[in-house]
């Protein structure tokens, strides 16, 4: 499988670019800073230089040509305000679908958040409000799209090791996930067609990987 990530120098898209280069995948990393490009290269990826905020929605295809899925792993990150969570959670996921549109990639498996169906429904001067109307909106954008996509939504993410087990369901009560659980998850879904359409919330859990996805979907 050939798999573009969107965010490719992201904590969860190194260990998903990982997992599916060490198991024969062709993974691209598209990154912003070229100074991220040799760590893409050492998780196992070819890393492109591609700033979301930036590239035009025929230079974001032209990375996709070819490419089975993509995932988008961006986002503006902790200690961004208010405009980068709608030009990076919302904007560059909005144009990772339009691309993938372009180049005629249907499969869109889209980092989401917790939460993000609880978003506040006007604008908000609190960042975190702002954070989840992004990803508010990015999720409705897709979901309106005649694409194969399935939306994830992670609890508040660890940089704990690999449970191997997780809780996945539509809908789940608050907690914690590692993203070494995250990205084995992403594989996951990648893996089972089934789960185009999915909207799962995901947080840390007693059941195996594969056996939450399939029960999830
Ligand atoms: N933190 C949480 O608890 C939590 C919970 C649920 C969901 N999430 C979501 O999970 C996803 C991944 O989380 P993570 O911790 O792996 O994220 P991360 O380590 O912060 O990685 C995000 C990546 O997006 C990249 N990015 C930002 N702006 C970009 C642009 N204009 N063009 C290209 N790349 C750009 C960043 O690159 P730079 O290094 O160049 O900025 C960074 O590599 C995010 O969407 C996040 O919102 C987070």
């Amino acid at each position: 499988m050939r798999v573009v990530i969107a965010g490719g120098h992201g904590k969860i898209a190194l260990l998903l670019e990982r997992l599916l280069a060490d198991r024969g995948d062709e993974v691209v990393g598209l990154v912003r800073n070229p100074a991220h490009v040799d760590d893409v290269t050492a998780a196992g990826a070819r890393a492109v230089v591609c700033d979301l905020e930036a590239a035009s929605v025929e230079e974001v295809a032209a990375h996709l040509a070819g490419a089975d899925a993509v995932v988008f792993a961006a986002g503006a990150g902790p200690g961004s305000g208010i405009p980068r969570k709608d030009t990076v959670d919302r904007g560059a996921a909005v144009l990772l679908a339009d691309a993938a549109t372009a180049a005629g990639v249907r499969r869109y498996v889209q980092i989401s958040s917790i939460n993000a169906d609880a978003a506040p429904a006007t604008e908000t001067d609190d960042v975190f409000g702002a954070y989840l109307r992004a990803k508010k909106a990015a999720e409705d954008d897709l979901r309106a799209r005649p694409l194969d996509w399935t939306i994830l939504r992670p609890g508040r993410l660890t940089d704990d090791p690999p449970a191997g087990t997780v809780r996945l369901a539509p809908k789940v009560d608050g907690g914690a996930v590692s993203r070494a659980d995250v990205a084995a998850v992403l594989v996951a879904l990648l893996d089972t067609p089934a789960s185009i359409g999915a909207v799962l919330e995901l947080v840390g859990g007693d059941t195996p990987i594969d056996q939450a996805v399939a029960a999830a979907v």
